[in-house]
Protein backbone atom coordinates (compact mmCIF):
# COMPACT_ATOMS: atom_id res chain seq x y z
CA UNK A 1 0.00 0.00 0.00
CA UNK A 2 3.10 1.85 -0.11
CA UNK A 3 2.63 4.59 -2.97
CA UNK A 4 5.69 7.06 -4.48
CA UNK A 5 5.18 10.61 -5.59
CA UNK A 6 5.88 14.25 -6.25
CA UNK A 7 7.67 16.24 -2.97
CA UNK A 8 6.04 19.84 -2.01
CA UNK A 9 8.88 20.28 0.16
CA UNK A 10 9.77 22.89 -2.08
CA UNK A 11 6.71 24.47 -1.20
CA UNK A 12 7.18 24.13 2.86
CA UNK A 13 10.67 26.07 2.46
CA UNK A 14 10.00 28.40 0.67
CA UNK A 15 8.18 30.62 3.23
CA UNK A 16 9.74 31.98 6.44
CA UNK A 17 7.77 32.51 9.71
CA UNK A 18 7.45 35.37 11.36
CA UNK A 19 6.68 36.04 14.67
CA UNK A 20 5.83 33.07 16.22
CA UNK A 21 6.01 33.41 20.25
CA UNK A 22 4.91 30.34 22.53
CA UNK A 23 1.00 30.83 22.81
CA UNK A 24 -0.11 32.38 19.67
CA UNK A 25 0.44 32.95 15.96
CA UNK A 26 -2.76 34.48 14.22
CA UNK A 27 -1.07 35.53 11.12
CA UNK A 28 -3.42 35.02 8.02
CA UNK A 29 -2.04 33.76 4.44
CA UNK A 30 -1.59 35.79 1.36
CA UNK A 31 -4.09 37.20 -0.03
CA UNK A 32 -3.67 35.88 -3.27
CA UNK A 33 -4.44 32.12 -2.12
CA UNK A 34 -7.36 30.41 -3.63
CA UNK A 35 -8.65 29.15 0.00
CA UNK A 36 -8.39 31.94 1.56
CA UNK A 37 -11.46 31.98 2.93
CA UNK A 38 -10.70 28.95 5.08
CA UNK A 39 -8.58 28.91 8.07
CA UNK A 40 -7.31 25.84 9.53
CA UNK A 41 -6.24 25.96 13.49
CA UNK A 42 -2.94 24.35 14.40
CA UNK A 43 -2.30 23.47 18.14
CA UNK A 44 1.02 22.02 18.58
CA UNK A 45 2.27 21.14 22.25
CA UNK A 46 5.15 23.56 23.07
CA UNK A 47 8.18 25.40 21.95
CA UNK A 48 10.52 23.87 24.03
CA UNK A 49 10.70 20.20 22.41
CA UNK A 50 12.53 21.17 19.10
CA UNK A 51 10.38 18.65 16.82
CA UNK A 52 7.39 20.78 17.24
CA UNK A 53 9.15 24.10 16.35
CA UNK A 54 9.84 22.24 12.95
CA UNK A 55 6.18 20.72 12.72
CA UNK A 56 4.32 24.35 13.36
CA UNK A 57 6.60 25.60 10.70
CA UNK A 58 6.43 23.23 8.32
CA UNK A 59 2.51 22.72 9.06
CA UNK A 60 2.06 27.10 8.65
CA UNK A 61 4.00 27.40 5.25
CA UNK A 62 2.85 24.30 3.39
CA UNK A 63 -1.18 25.13 4.11
CA UNK A 64 -0.57 29.39 3.71
CA UNK A 65 1.40 28.01 0.04
CA UNK A 66 -1.80 25.91 -0.31
CA UNK A 67 -4.20 29.16 0.06
CA UNK A 68 -5.69 28.69 3.85
CA UNK A 69 -5.54 30.96 6.81
CA UNK A 70 -3.41 29.61 9.73
CA UNK A 71 -3.86 29.71 13.29
CA UNK A 72 -0.66 28.41 15.20
CA UNK A 73 -0.76 27.82 19.21
CA UNK A 74 1.51 26.46 21.39
CA UNK A 75 0.61 25.37 24.35
CA UNK A 76 3.69 25.31 26.73
CA UNK A 77 2.74 21.59 27.46
CA UNK A 78 -0.10 22.74 29.46
CA UNK A 79 -3.09 20.55 29.32
CA UNK A 80 -5.43 23.04 30.58
CA UNK A 81 -3.71 25.92 27.85
CA UNK A 82 -4.41 23.46 25.21
CA UNK A 83 -8.01 22.82 25.69
CA UNK A 84 -8.50 26.81 26.02
CA UNK A 85 -6.34 27.34 23.02
CA UNK A 86 -8.37 24.81 20.92
CA UNK A 87 -11.81 26.67 22.65
CA UNK A 88 -10.50 29.94 20.86
CA UNK A 89 -9.81 28.62 17.64
CA UNK A 90 -13.07 26.89 17.75
CA UNK A 91 -14.88 30.09 18.97
CA UNK A 92 -12.60 32.04 16.32
CA UNK A 93 -14.46 29.60 13.45
CA UNK A 94 -12.04 27.45 12.22
CA UNK A 95 -13.02 25.01 9.30
CA UNK A 96 -10.60 21.98 10.63
CA UNK A 97 -8.60 21.53 13.16
CA UNK A 98 -4.93 19.77 13.80
CA UNK A 99 -3.92 19.06 17.16
CA UNK A 100 -0.63 17.32 18.69
CA UNK A 101 -2.41 16.59 22.04
CA UNK A 102 -0.10 17.30 25.01
CA UNK A 103 -2.29 14.75 26.74
CA UNK A 104 -4.24 12.63 24.44
CA UNK A 105 -6.53 11.88 27.14
CA UNK A 106 -7.64 14.83 28.18
CA UNK A 107 -9.41 16.73 25.53
CA UNK A 108 -13.10 14.80 25.18
CA UNK A 109 -14.82 17.67 26.09
CA UNK A 110 -13.25 20.40 23.89
CA UNK A 111 -13.46 17.90 21.22
CA UNK A 112 -17.15 17.49 22.01
CA UNK A 113 -17.31 21.38 21.21
CA UNK A 114 -15.53 21.30 17.95
CA UNK A 115 -17.82 18.40 16.54
CA UNK A 116 -21.02 20.72 17.99
CA UNK A 117 -19.43 23.17 15.78
CA UNK A 118 -18.99 20.59 12.76
CA UNK A 119 -15.12 21.56 12.88
CA UNK A 120 -13.41 18.17 11.90
CA UNK A 121 -10.63 17.01 13.96
CA UNK A 122 -7.05 15.54 12.86
CA UNK A 123 -5.14 14.07 15.31
CA UNK A 124 -1.38 14.70 14.52
CA UNK A 125 1.45 12.58 15.47
CA UNK A 126 0.02 11.64 18.85
CA UNK A 127 -3.39 9.76 18.89
CA UNK A 128 -6.66 11.82 20.74
CA UNK A 129 -7.92 9.21 22.83
CA UNK A 130 -11.79 8.79 24.04
CA UNK A 131 -13.40 10.68 21.55
CA UNK A 132 -15.98 10.07 18.38
CA UNK A 133 -14.81 13.35 17.01
CA UNK A 134 -11.61 13.05 15.48
CA UNK A 135 -11.35 12.12 11.85
CA UNK A 136 -8.19 11.13 11.05
CA UNK A 137 -4.82 10.23 12.31
CA UNK A 138 -1.63 11.26 10.87
CA UNK A 139 1.90 9.97 12.37
CA UNK A 140 4.22 7.50 11.53
CA UNK A 141 4.64 4.03 12.39
CA UNK A 142 5.57 4.42 16.04
CA UNK A 143 5.83 0.81 16.78
CA UNK A 144 8.26 0.59 13.96
CA UNK A 145 10.57 3.45 15.82
CA UNK A 146 11.38 1.39 18.86
CA UNK A 147 11.62 -1.56 16.63
CA UNK A 148 14.04 -0.16 14.87
CA UNK A 149 16.08 0.84 18.05
CA UNK A 150 16.04 -2.14 19.50
CA UNK A 151 17.14 -4.29 15.87
CA UNK A 152 19.77 -1.53 15.84
CA UNK A 153 21.24 -2.50 19.42
CA UNK A 154 20.67 -6.26 18.07
CA UNK A 155 23.10 -5.42 15.46
CA UNK A 156 25.42 -3.85 17.18
CA UNK A 157 25.75 -5.86 19.93
CA UNK A 158 25.90 -9.00 17.34
CA UNK A 159 23.13 -10.27 19.89
CA UNK A 160 22.87 -13.47 17.58
CA UNK A 161 26.38 -14.54 17.77
CA UNK A 162 28.22 -12.65 20.47
CA UNK A 163 28.26 -14.79 24.10
CA UNK A 164 27.69 -11.24 26.05
CA UNK A 165 26.34 -10.77 28.33
CA UNK A 166 25.72 -6.87 27.84
CA UNK A 167 23.99 -4.21 29.76
CA UNK A 168 21.56 -2.47 28.60
CA UNK A 169 19.26 0.07 30.35
CA UNK A 170 15.97 1.83 28.97
CA UNK A 171 14.55 5.62 29.17
CA UNK A 172 11.02 5.87 27.68
CA UNK A 173 8.90 8.76 26.78
CA UNK A 174 5.88 10.71 28.61
CA UNK A 175 3.38 8.15 29.73
CA UNK A 176 0.20 10.73 28.55
CA UNK A 177 1.82 10.80 24.90
CA UNK A 178 0.30 7.11 23.78
CA UNK A 179 3.01 7.52 21.22
CA UNK A 180 5.48 6.48 24.28
CA UNK A 181 4.43 3.08 24.97
CA UNK A 182 4.54 1.89 21.05
CA UNK A 183 8.55 3.18 21.03
CA UNK A 184 8.82 1.29 24.41
CA UNK A 185 7.44 -1.92 23.22
CA UNK A 186 8.61 -1.54 20.14
CA UNK A 187 12.32 -1.84 21.26
CA UNK A 188 11.45 -3.87 24.34
CA UNK A 189 10.04 -6.53 22.08
CA UNK A 190 12.72 -6.91 19.00
CA UNK A 191 15.43 -6.87 22.33
CA UNK A 192 12.69 -9.40 24.73
CA UNK A 193 14.34 -13.04 23.09
CA UNK A 194 18.25 -11.78 24.08
CA UNK A 195 16.45 -10.38 27.74
CA UNK A 196 15.10 -13.69 28.19
CA UNK A 197 18.27 -15.74 27.11
CA UNK A 198 20.11 -13.30 29.67
CA UNK A 199 22.54 -12.51 27.07
CA UNK A 200 21.34 -8.78 27.73
CA UNK A 201 20.56 -7.73 31.47
CA UNK A 202 19.38 -4.84 33.17
CA UNK A 203 21.00 -4.36 36.30
CA UNK A 204 18.97 -1.77 37.68
CA UNK A 205 15.70 -4.30 36.83
CA UNK A 206 13.62 -1.13 35.50
CA UNK A 207 11.95 -3.22 32.18
CA UNK A 208 8.38 -1.89 32.47
CA UNK A 209 7.59 1.12 31.12
CA UNK A 210 6.05 3.03 33.97
CA UNK A 211 9.02 2.30 35.73
CA UNK A 212 11.07 4.44 33.02
CA UNK A 213 8.62 6.76 31.59
CA UNK A 214 10.06 10.06 31.13
CA UNK A 215 6.88 12.98 32.12
CA UNK A 216 7.08 15.84 29.60
CA UNK A 217 9.69 14.03 27.70
CA UNK A 218 11.88 16.48 29.84
CA UNK A 219 15.49 16.29 28.92
CA UNK A 220 16.64 17.12 32.47
CA UNK A 221 14.07 14.45 34.04
CA UNK A 222 15.81 11.40 32.11
CA UNK A 223 19.32 13.29 33.12
CA UNK A 224 18.59 12.85 36.64
CA UNK A 225 17.38 9.38 36.05
CA UNK A 226 20.26 8.12 34.63
CA UNK A 227 22.61 9.77 37.50
CA UNK A 228 20.50 7.42 39.92
CA UNK A 229 20.71 4.35 38.00
CA UNK A 230 24.39 5.12 37.30
CA UNK A 231 24.91 5.37 41.37
CA UNK A 232 22.70 2.79 42.14
CA UNK A 233 23.78 0.01 40.01
CA UNK A 234 27.05 0.90 38.23
CA UNK A 235 29.08 3.22 40.77
CA UNK A 236 30.75 -0.81 41.02
CA UNK A 237 32.73 -0.80 37.84
CA UNK A 238 29.58 -2.55 35.49
CA UNK A 239 29.74 -1.78 32.37
CA UNK A 240 27.14 -0.05 30.79
CA UNK A 241 26.69 -1.24 27.17
CA UNK A 242 23.53 0.51 26.16
CA UNK A 243 20.92 3.10 26.75
CA UNK A 244 18.25 2.70 25.05
CA UNK A 245 16.30 6.05 24.79
CA UNK A 246 12.94 6.41 23.14
CA UNK A 247 13.61 9.59 21.82
CA UNK A 248 16.28 12.58 21.43
CA UNK A 249 14.54 14.70 23.74
CA UNK A 250 15.46 11.92 26.81
CA UNK A 251 18.82 10.97 24.96
CA UNK A 252 20.25 14.53 25.36
CA UNK A 253 19.82 13.64 29.10
CA UNK A 254 21.16 10.53 29.41
CA UNK A 255 24.07 10.95 27.41
CA UNK A 256 24.91 14.51 29.76
CA UNK A 257 24.60 12.12 32.81
CA UNK A 258 26.73 9.11 30.83
CA UNK A 259 29.24 11.94 30.28
CA UNK A 260 29.27 13.02 33.81
CA UNK A 261 28.78 10.28 35.77
CA UNK A 262 29.89 7.01 34.55
CA UNK A 263 33.27 5.52 35.05
CA UNK A 264 33.74 3.29 32.13
CA UNK A 265 35.68 3.58 29.65
CA UNK A 266 33.43 2.40 26.97
CA UNK A 267 30.96 4.61 25.17
CA UNK A 268 28.09 2.75 25.68
CA UNK A 269 25.59 2.58 22.28
CA UNK A 270 22.63 5.67 23.15
CA UNK A 271 19.71 5.76 20.79
CA UNK A 272 17.52 8.63 19.81
CA UNK A 273 14.37 9.65 17.72
CA UNK A 274 13.98 12.73 15.52
CA UNK A 275 17.06 14.01 14.59
CA UNK A 276 17.29 17.20 16.66
CA UNK A 277 20.12 19.05 16.24
CA UNK A 278 22.20 18.86 19.43
CA UNK A 279 21.18 15.24 18.96
CA UNK A 280 23.08 15.17 15.52
CA UNK A 281 25.96 16.95 17.27
CA UNK A 282 26.16 14.53 19.92
CA UNK A 283 26.27 11.55 17.07
CA UNK A 284 29.03 13.18 14.97
CA UNK A 285 31.03 13.36 18.45
CA UNK A 286 30.60 9.90 19.69
CA UNK A 287 28.25 10.82 22.34
CA UNK A 288 25.10 9.48 20.36
CA UNK A 289 25.26 6.49 18.28
CA UNK A 290 21.64 6.95 16.30
CA UNK A 291 18.52 8.50 15.92
CA UNK A 292 15.32 7.06 14.40
CA UNK A 293 14.57 9.99 12.05
CA UNK A 294 11.06 11.45 11.11
CA UNK A 295 10.65 13.71 8.26
CA UNK A 296 8.07 16.01 9.93
CA UNK A 297 7.89 18.10 6.99
CA UNK A 298 6.72 14.92 4.98
CA UNK A 299 3.86 14.44 7.46
CA UNK A 300 2.99 18.09 7.38
CA UNK A 301 2.38 17.39 3.80
CA UNK A 302 0.16 14.10 4.09
CA UNK A 303 -2.08 15.89 6.87
CA UNK A 304 -2.13 19.29 4.26
CA UNK A 305 -3.48 16.49 1.71
CA UNK A 306 -5.99 14.79 4.04
CA UNK A 307 -7.22 18.44 5.08
CA UNK A 308 -7.92 19.63 1.41
CA UNK A 309 -9.65 16.42 1.12
CA UNK A 310 -12.42 17.05 4.30
CA UNK A 311 -12.52 20.16 3.97
CA UNK A 312 -13.24 19.70 -0.51
CA UNK A 313 -16.57 17.51 1.19
CA UNK A 314 -14.23 14.04 0.37
CA UNK A 315 -13.76 11.20 2.96
CA UNK A 316 -9.71 10.19 2.07
CA UNK A 317 -8.66 6.95 2.13
CA UNK A 318 -5.67 4.99 0.91
CA UNK A 319 -6.25 6.55 -3.01
CA UNK A 320 -5.26 9.68 -1.40
CA UNK A 321 -1.15 8.70 -1.16
CA UNK A 322 -1.10 7.90 -4.73
CA UNK A 323 -0.44 11.85 -5.26
CA UNK A 324 2.00 12.07 -2.71
CA UNK A 325 5.74 11.81 -2.25
CA UNK A 326 6.27 10.80 1.70
CA UNK A 327 6.30 7.08 1.96
CA UNK A 328 3.30 5.81 4.25
CA UNK A 329 0.24 3.55 4.30
CA UNK A 330 -3.78 3.53 5.33
CA UNK A 331 -4.32 1.86 7.86
CA UNK A 332 -7.60 1.36 9.85
CA UNK A 333 -6.94 -0.99 11.98
CA UNK A 334 -3.68 -0.39 14.54
CA UNK A 335 -4.82 3.05 16.25
CA UNK A 336 -8.25 2.31 18.77
CA UNK A 337 -8.86 5.48 20.51
CA UNK A 338 -11.06 3.89 23.34
CA UNK A 339 -14.05 4.46 21.18
CA UNK A 340 -13.08 3.73 17.60
CA UNK A 341 -10.64 2.34 15.27
CA UNK A 342 -9.44 5.97 13.41
CA UNK A 343 -8.33 5.74 10.10
CA UNK A 344 -4.59 6.39 10.33
CA UNK A 345 -1.55 7.59 7.33
CA UNK A 346 1.76 6.10 8.87
CA UNK A 347 4.66 7.45 7.15
CA UNK A 348 8.16 5.41 7.32
CA UNK A 349 10.87 6.14 9.53
CA UNK A 350 14.47 5.11 9.21
CA UNK A 351 17.94 4.91 10.90
CA UNK A 352 20.32 7.75 10.57
CA UNK A 353 24.19 6.77 12.16
CA UNK A 354 27.00 9.31 11.50
CA UNK A 355 27.78 7.38 8.43
CA UNK A 356 24.67 8.27 7.08
CA UNK A 357 24.17 12.32 8.17
CA UNK A 358 23.94 12.74 4.90
CA UNK A 359 20.86 11.56 3.82
CA UNK A 360 19.28 14.33 6.28
CA UNK A 361 20.96 16.89 3.87
CA UNK A 362 19.57 15.22 0.88
CA UNK A 363 16.49 15.60 2.30
CA UNK A 364 16.72 19.55 2.30
CA UNK A 365 15.88 20.35 5.55
CA UNK A 366 19.28 20.13 7.21
CA UNK A 367 22.74 21.64 5.45
CA UNK A 368 26.37 21.36 6.89
CA UNK A 369 27.69 23.98 8.90
CA UNK A 370 30.65 26.00 7.53
CA UNK A 371 33.09 23.57 8.83
CA UNK A 372 30.96 20.82 7.37
CA UNK A 373 31.60 18.84 10.51
CA UNK A 374 28.12 19.40 11.72
CA UNK A 375 24.59 19.50 10.71
CA UNK A 376 22.36 22.75 11.23
CA UNK A 377 18.55 23.02 9.78
CA UNK A 378 17.01 24.89 7.02
CA UNK A 379 13.86 25.60 8.92
CA UNK A 380 13.44 29.15 10.10
CA UNK A 381 12.54 28.78 13.57
CA UNK A 382 14.91 25.81 14.71
C1 LIG B 1 6.79 12.29 19.00
C2 LIG B 1 8.29 12.18 19.03
C3 LIG B 1 8.86 13.19 20.01
C4 LIG B 1 8.14 13.16 21.35
C5 LIG B 1 8.57 14.31 22.24
C6 LIG B 1 6.26 12.15 20.40
O1 LIG B 1 4.87 12.18 20.40
O2 LIG B 1 6.25 11.30 18.15
O3 LIG B 1 8.79 12.41 17.74
O4 LIG B 1 10.21 12.90 20.25
O5 LIG B 1 6.76 13.23 21.17
O6 LIG B 1 8.44 15.53 21.60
Amino acid sequence: MKKILTSVLALAMGVSLVGCGETTDNSSASSSGSKSDKTVGIAMPTKSLERWNRDGEYLKNQFEAAGYKVELKYSDNDTTQQNNDIQGMIADGVNLLMIAAIDGSTLSQTLDEAKAANIPVIAYDRLIMNTDAVSYYVSFDNYTVGKLQGEFVRDQLGLDNAAGPFNIEFTAGDPADNNAGYFFNGAYEALQSYIDAGKLVIPSGKKEFEQVATPSWSTDTALENMQNTLASYYSDGTVLDVALCSNDSTALGVAQAITSDYAGSNAPIVTGQDGDIANLKNIVDGIQTMTVYKNVSDEASVTLEVSKAILAGNTPDANLLSSLSAEASFDTESYNNGVKNVPSYLLVPYVITKDSLQKLVDTGLYQWDSDNKYLESTASTT
